[in-house]
């Protein structure tokens, strides 16, 4: 019993992940928050896309790319963490700039 809940401890402390780092660890080289890099701008993809689209393109843009309207997908697959992800979508959410109703 002990042990679960020490796990659960650490594993809840993941959800503090600040999305900023995990996107510089692994982003950074081919999206830049505003600008168009080799990827598109976080803040393009904020404008049209939701979180579960966003996930699951940084999970499997094999899967994805074609949902989204690419024809190919050069971008590769990352398997993190779900408060990675979590963290990230929020991170990249946070450039929207197009207030919804
Ligand atoms: C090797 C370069 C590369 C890396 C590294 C990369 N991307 Fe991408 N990403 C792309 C390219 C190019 C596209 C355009 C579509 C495609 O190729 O899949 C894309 C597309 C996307 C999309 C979908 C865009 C849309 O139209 O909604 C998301 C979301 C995304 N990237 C997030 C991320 C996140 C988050 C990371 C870091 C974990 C990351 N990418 C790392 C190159 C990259």
């Amino acid at each position: 019993m002990k042990v679960i809940f020490t796990c659960f401890v650490v594993f809840s402390s993941a959800f503090c992940l600040d999305g900023k780092i995990v996107f510089e660890k692994y982003c950074w080289g081919c999206h830049h928050q505003t600008s168009l890099a080799f990827g598109p701008s976080f803040e393009e993809i904020a404008n049209h896309r939701t979180s579960g689209e966003i996930i699951a393109h940084i999970n499997n843009p094999q899967e994805s790319f074609r949902n989204l309207g690419y024809k190919r997908t050069v971008m590769p697959a990352f398997q993190l963490s779900s408060a990675e992800y979590e963290a990230l979508s929020d991170y990249i959410l946070s450039y929207k700039s197009i207030k919804k109703e």
